[in-house]
């Protein structure tokens, strides 16, 4: 498996003090609020995880899945809600919890239900950015690293169900997934 990374953008280490600084923040703007923070699954479950215990206030957490891109690494551009959230947001300060915004697509649209459902606020958290590819205008409240527009893999971020499981982020190397 690591024989099909290119390189690594950024280790374990580095992502923990990044999460944990997100956390301090979080934590800082969200005390008293009781928020709902909800994961993105499947790709934002590692992240949602490790900020969670970096965040010592009073929260609920909840988990969304919405259609991805599959097998290929290119947004089909159709968002469909896979799993919907166990909780209602009505009259809740909302925190989305993102592993990587690329085009935008998918948090625009989930922005725009959460808004529907009459939530309090809503505000994204995303560890890492890839605005080089952005097709709606939208930007993150919170976001950990910006990246370059190479497909990524690792910390809960996969090719095809794999490489979820690194815990660090790299680049895959591009005949992994032109074959
Ligand atoms: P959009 O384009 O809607 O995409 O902002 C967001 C979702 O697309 C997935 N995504 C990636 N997954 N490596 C991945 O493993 C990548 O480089 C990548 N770029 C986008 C991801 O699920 C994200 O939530
Ligand atoms: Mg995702």
């Amino acid at each position: 498996m690591l024989n099909d990374i290119k390189e690594v953008l950024y280790d374990e280490g580095q992502i923990r003090a990044k999460v944990k600084e997100l956390g301090e923040t979080l934590s800082r703007d969200f005390d008293g609020r009781n928020p709902l923070v909800i994961c993105v699954l499947k790709g934002a479950f590692i992240f949602m995880s490790d900020l969670v215990k970096e965040m010592p206030i009073k929260l609920e957490i909840d988990f969304m899945a919405v259609s991805s891109y599959g097998a290929s690494t290119k947004s089909s551009g159709v968002v469909k809600i896979i799993k919907d959230l166990d909780a209602s947001v009505e009259g809740r300060d909302v925190l989305i919890v993102e592993d990587i915004i690329d085009s935008g697509l998918t948090l625009s649209y989930l922005i725009d239900v959460l808004e529907r459902r009459n939530a309090k606020s809503v505000t994204v958290a995303t560890l890492f950015d890839k605005p080089a590819r952005r097709s709606v205008d939208l930007e993150a409240d919170y976001t950990g690293f910006s990246l370059p527009d190479e497909f990524v893999v690792g910390y809960g971020l996969d090719y095809a169900e794999k490489y979820r499981n690194l815990p660090f982020i790299g680049i895959l190397k591009p005949e992994v997934y032109e074959k």
